[in-house]
């Protein structure tokens, strides 16, 4: 049986390799593409959602844009990783598939209810503006979703974008807030994760070799901001963080994490958007996400490559 999916996402390069990773899975259903503001604007990332899937050769899977600023709070972009156009590094031609009509918002609402419960998985891959709206506006399509697999948020990593802070739980802590406190089944990517999810040369390399158009795609994005995270880290190369959300869906035996309590910081100018994981249970607070710490890092490769050899 294939699971049913909504991707929210902010394409970003890593959001463009989750999406073709989705999309190239037999076991996914995506039922739509909703686009929010995050790595760049919302007009930026509901026209990259879309180039994406026609470089997927999927001009049929809906494409929404929702919301174009964080829920209370001005919206922070993040141009000097993803480039101007938030997928810099290869040249690809603007898309000839529409926008749906209508907003991502009532699109997630509508798609919830109409199904049975429990019958759809939300990935989302960027602030959680659109998903924290749809669950304020329309609180009976909580238990229509089956799981909410998120990434964001940081224990032992603590921050991208600020000393404390994860970039998607910073843009909208409110937002990410709302989602962790819903009840809802969480399946939570921290940078504690997705800093083990390193690319290398001979797995960009293994992504080049695959001769089409979508391996040259995902080799240039990934070279591109490469160049980011080793001069920031020192790292041997850029973690691929969106992509371990759908890696996750596919083969949930490549990664290892704790039940625990997650609470979002969104008073402290200081640590606004601070992921508080207790990942060590020195509270009594009832746990609330599945916080991923670890991953097979070859195996995630290993499946990357094999799917998207399908596109
Ligand atoms: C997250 O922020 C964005 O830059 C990436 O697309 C990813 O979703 C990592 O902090
Ligand atoms: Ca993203």
């Amino acid at each position: 049986m294939t699971r049913k999916i909504v991707i929210d996402t902010d394409p970003g390069q890593d959001d463009a390799i989750a999406i073709l990773l989705a999309l190239a899975s037999p076991e996914l259903e995506v039922l739509g593409i909703t686009a929010v503001a995050g790595n760049v604007p919302l007009p930026l990332t509901s026209k990259n959602a879309r180039i994406i899937c026609e470089l997927a050769g999927n001009v049929d899977v809906p494409v929404l844009a929702g919301c174009a600023a964080p829920m209370s709070r001005a919206l922070v972009t993040a141009e000097h990783v993803h480039g101007k156009t938030g997928l810099d590094g290869i040249d690809l031609p603007d898309p000839e598939m529409p926008l749906q009509d209508g907003h991502a918002v009532d699109f997630i609402i509508k798609t919830l209810r109409s199904l049975p419960a429990g019958a759809i998985t939300l990935c989302a891959l960027g602030p959680l503006t659109n998903i924290a709206t749809a669950l304020t506006r329309a609180p009976d399509v909580v238990e229509k979703i089956q799981q909410i697999a998120l990434m964001g948020g940081a224990y032992f990593e603590v921050g991208n974008i600020t000393p404390a802070a994860e970039f998607n739980i910073y843009v909208d802590p409110e937002a990410a807030d709302i989602v962790f406190k819903s009840g809802i089944d969480l399946v939570v990517m921290p940078l504690d994760v997705t800093h083990k999810a390193l690319t290398t040369r001979p797995r960009i390399e293994a992504f080049r070799a695959l001769g089409t158009c979508v391996g040259e795609a995902v080799a240039s994005w990934t070279d591109f901001f490469e160049r980011f995270d080793i001069a920031k880290y020192g790292s041997q190369g850029a973690p691929l963080h969106d992509p371990t959300v759908i890696a996750y869906l596919l083969e949930p035996q490549l990664f290892s994490g704790r039940h625990i309590n997650v609470e979002i910081e969104v008073q402290s100018d200081l640590t606004r958007g601070m992921t508080v994981a207790d990942w060590w249970r020195v509270t009594d607070r009832a746990a609330n996400a599945l916080f991923i710490g670890d991953l097979h890092a070859d195996g995630f490769y290993a499946l990357l490559t094999d799917r998207l050899a399908r596109l």
